[in-house]
Formats: C-alpha cells, structure tokens, sequence
C-alpha cells in the first residue's frame, strides 16, 4: 500500500473526505502551491480529533490549512497529508455576550451575524479573507483591530490528538502572534464582544470595507501582508518608497494598490512568488537598510 492509500484508508475509516494529487494552489487564496499527496476535510470536532490521533499513530505529520488565506505553498510535492479545517464550521452560537464559532467559519460570516445580532468588536475583520480558525492562529488584524482583542476561550487539538480547552486574554497574544503557533490544530473559538445598535455596527463595518478597498487591492490573488511592518514603520510605505510597485517575477507582482501585496496575474508560480519576494527583500535592504520579514506562512 503506497502512502497516500494508507492516509486515504485512515481517513475512509472516520468517513473524512479525501482529495488525492490536488494542487495546494486550489487551496489557496493567491492561487499558487504544488502537488498534495492527500488532502483531508474532517467536518466535526470528533472527527478532528480521531484523525489526528490515528494519523500521529501511524507516523504522519500533517499539515493544517484554514482558508489558505495568509499561505504561500511552494513547487511541493507535499507527501504529509494536508488537513482542511474548513468543513468544521458550526456556528456562530450566541450565548448572551459570547459568541462560539467553528474554526471553518468564514470571518465575513461572523462579522456580519455579529452585527446582525447587536454585538460590536469584530468590525475591524470585515474584508480578511480568511476562517476563524486560521485568524485567531495568525492573531490577524486590521483598522486597529485584532483577533486576540475579543478572543476568550480557544479549543485546540496537539499533536497527539488530545483536546483542550484553554482561556485566553489579549496579552497572551501580540503582534500576529498567538499562543497556538507551535502546532496547536484551533477548532473552536469564543470572542467577548460588546452590545450596540445593529445600525451602529453595520456602518462600523461599511466603513471599514470602503477604507480596506481603497488602500488594498480589489478582486486581485493575494495572500494578504506578506510582510511585517517592521517597528514603527509599515512594510508598505516602505516597498513603495523604493520604487517596487508593480515588480515582476513571471506572473507574480507587487500590487499597484498597496506595497506589502503580492499579487497572482493569473499564471504565478510558486517559485515566481517565492523569488520576487527574496527580490523585494533584497532591495528594501538595499536601498533603506531594513531587513523585511514574512508576514504570510511559507510551506517548502
Ligand atoms: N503606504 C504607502 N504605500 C503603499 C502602502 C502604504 O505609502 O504602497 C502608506 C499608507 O498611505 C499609509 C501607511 O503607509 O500612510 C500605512 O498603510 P496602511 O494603512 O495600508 O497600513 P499597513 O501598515 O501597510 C497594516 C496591516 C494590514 C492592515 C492595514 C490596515 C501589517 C503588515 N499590515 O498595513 O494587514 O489591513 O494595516 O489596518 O500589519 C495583513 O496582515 O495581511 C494586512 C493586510
């Protein structure tokens, strides 16, 4: 039995759907990434869980993806199986000021069920392209906002398939960074949010999308930041004082609309991509001194 059949028999076993020799590029938001041996979609916290647990057992190290949203996948080809959280998506549950989302939820969804509902805290989100899960991992912000400002209660799987349920306070997180990078699989969240007119909110949120719109780059392939701003700076500003709009690799570019944007023209790589952003590097070094470091997650 070849190993993507071992995977694919693990997975039929706890009834998981399995993509076998996708391209990761299907899974991503920029639209780049090479083969994956297998690619797992678990619809339930339990079914996370039992996957997790056999697959450690039977000596895989899978990778996780969310809504593929903030990941640059290299040429691959990927042997570990690929599990997407995307399909884990109940919710959001209201629970007087608290609500509970599956990791797979759409932002957007939430941010607007939110206002909906009369509860504020999460404008600043509206327009990231991402899931729950994936955000609260990235600590993704935006407009002053950030995912650890209303984030309370987190549900994650380790490695070896064992459940927790952790409390969690903003300074347990920082700058795009959470207490779950070291290989915690999110599979739930609770944020803490705060009463307001749905009015109110829902214009909070037409603000936010009309100021992402006209600073960021519509309806372009992107893996949002691809840098981050480095201390009192912003890795924009900076790419775009030194002339680099519109720099091409193959079909990959940097954004007219906003320098720390990478965009797919329609035939990027992922070696375009990868090259034009040790290309972007090297010039800002070049030319301002500063040393860029990746925003976005890079899988080799
Ligand atoms: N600017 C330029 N040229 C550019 C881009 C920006 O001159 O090409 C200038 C802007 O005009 C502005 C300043 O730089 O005066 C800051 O730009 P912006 O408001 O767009 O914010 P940013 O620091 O570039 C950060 C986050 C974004 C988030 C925005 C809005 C990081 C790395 N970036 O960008 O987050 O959407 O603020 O709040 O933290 C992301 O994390 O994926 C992301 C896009």
């Amino acid at each position: 039995m070849s190993s993507s059949e071992a995977v694919e028999a693990i997975a039929q076993r706890h009834g998981v759907v399995t993509e076998v020799g996708h391209m990761l590029a299907e899974y991503t938001t920029i639209g780049v990434g090479g083969p994956a041996a297998a690619v797992l979609k678990p619809d339930s916290i339990e079914t996370m869980g039992r996957l997790l647990a056999d697959l450690k057992r039977a000596g895989y190290r899978p990778r996780i993806l969310g809504g593929g949203a903030n990941l640059i996948a290299g040429p691959g080809p990927f042997t570990d199986p690929v599990i997407l959280t995307r399909g884990i998506k109940h919710g959001p549950l209201f629970e007087g000021n608290r609500v509970r989302a599956g990791c797979g939820v759409v932002v957007k969804r939430l941010v607007h069920k939110c206002a909906e509902r009369g509860l504020s805290g999460l404008e600043f989100a509206e327009g990231i392209p991402g899931t729950v899960g994936g955000t609260v991992y990235m600590n993704a912000g935006s407009f002053g906002g950030q995912m650890s400002d209303t984030v309370r209660e987190v549900v994650w799987f380790d490695q070896e398939g064992k459940l927790h349920r952790q409390a969690v306070v903003a300074s347990d997180f920082s700058y795009r960074r959470s207490p779950f990078q070291s290989g915690a699989v999110i599979v739930e969240t609770v944020f803490e949010l705060t009463p307001a007119e749905p009015a109110v909110i829902t214009a909070r949120v037409k603000e936010i999308a009309a100021r992402r719109w006209k600073s960021q780059p519509p309806g372009e392939r992107s893996a949002g930041c691809v840098f981050k701003n480095p201390a009192g700076d912003s890795a924009g500003r900076l790419i775009d004082g030194c002339g680099l709009k519109g720099l091409s690799v193959g079909g990959a570019s940097v954004s007219l609309a906003h320098g720390n944007f990478i965009v797919n023209r329609g035939d990027a790589t992922p070696q375009d991509v990868l090259a034009l952003i040790d290309l972007i590097k090297r010039k800002v070094h070049e030319k301002s001194g500063v040393s860029l470091e990746e925003e976005v997650i890079l899988w080799m």
